[in-house]
């Protein structure tokens, strides 16, 4: 094995392009550390942010960008048990988070703690969960499961069926409808007033379940879509409301019943029940697209995302 790996970094966070390419040496498994080479990445909405200042939660200076990864374990730390070399394994967004609430945004990888944007990274074997053997998934399905699947799956614990999805083009709902199965889909541009829409199609009983990533900007269309006692899971922060159009989300929650909760991705205790159902049923995760793990790759992948033009995942192969 080599002894210097590519890692990229974020020296300043005022534009996508301001990835930086090193080299440094790969590090050690410690005690109860494993050595995971690094199949593949996923970029999500908040590595755009954390590149560009507008994440609202903790990043650490010279930050190794990215959350979600699959790969390959190459070393085991003595005080291991459980894994072997060659396992494919994922790791959870906060490594430190296994179960129950979040105690706070100061573990979550890429952001306040070095992320995955590099050939090896050193983690606790606690916070890694083996990929079913049997799966035909490729790498880069793995780990576009982590953040996005943790986070509805969190959203969804409780099991109520989602009904409905929005976006503003008309090509993505047509293709969510071909792909997914999608029995209605509403564009948010056409219909601004799209809670109007969501009654019109569910005949005045609104939907069961939101996953809200406008947030204050678009909150109060959720509550006037949500069912009776139905559930709002706020994910998002695409839209920000101006202060002087606040919503009064107390009155609207009130009027509706319903549960207005906050999710903060989830635990290693949810990611590893969203594994094995997507195991089970082998799952088609859809990926997009995956770039080269090269400066040139890596910076076209975050351009990419951030045009919003795609659907499935984005990811990127070191291998
Ligand atoms: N709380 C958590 O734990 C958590 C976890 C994961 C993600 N997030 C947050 O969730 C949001 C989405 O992240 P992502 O990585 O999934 O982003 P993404 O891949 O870029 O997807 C964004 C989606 O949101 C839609 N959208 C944008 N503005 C909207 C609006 N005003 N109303 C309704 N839909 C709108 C887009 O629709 P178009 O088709 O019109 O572009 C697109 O389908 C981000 O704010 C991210 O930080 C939070």
């Amino acid at each position: 094995m080599a002894s210097t790996q590519t890692v990229f970094r974020l020296n300043s966070r005022k534009n996508i392009v301001d990835l930086t390419k090193v080299e440094e040496e790969i590090p050690k498994a410690a005690a109860h550390e494993v050595l995971i080479k690094i199949h593949s990445v996923a970029l999500n909405y908040r590595d755009i942010a954390i590149a560009t200042s507008n994440y609202p939660f903790p990043v650490k200076g010279n930050v190794i960008p990215v959350s979600d990864a699959a790969g390959e374990i190459v070393e085991i730390g003595p005080n291991v048990q459980g894994f072997t070399i060659g396992d494919l394994v994922i790791a959870n967004f906060n490594p430190v988070h296994l179960y129950g609430p979040m105690k706070d945004w100061n573990g979550g990888l890429g952001g306040p703690v070095d992320g995955v944007l590099r050939n090896y990274l050193t983690i606790n074997a606690n916070s890694i969960i083996k990929v079913p053997k049997a799966s035909s998934l490729k790498a880069s399905q793995w780990a576009a499961l982590v953040c996005t699947g943790t986070t509805a799956w969190n959203s969804l614990y409780g099991n109520v069926p989602l009904k409905l999805g929005t976006s503003s083009s008309d090509e993505k709902l047509a293709y969510v409808k071909e792909k997914f199965g999608a029995d209605y889909t509403i564009n948010y541009k056409t219909y601004p007033e799209w809670a109007k829409e969501v009654q019109r199609i569910t005949q005045g009983n609104g939907v069961d379940h939101i996953f809200e990533n406008g947030g204050s900007g678009t909150i109060k269309q959720s509550i006037e879509s949500v069912a009776f006692g139905g559930v709002i899971s706020v994910i998002g922060f695409l839209s920000p409301a101006k202060q002087e159009e606040m919503p009064d989300v107390a009155g609207l929650a009130l009027s509706k019943g319903c549960v207005v909760r906050g999710i903060n991705v989830g635990s290693k205790q949810l990611l590893e029940e969203c594994v094995r159902f997507v195991g089970s049923h082998n799952l088609d995760i859809p990926v997009e697209k995956a770039f080269p793990f090269t400066e040139e790759g890596v910076k076209a992948a975050y351009k990419y995302l951030s045009e919003g033009q795609h659907i499935g995942k984005i990811c990127i192969d070191p291998e």
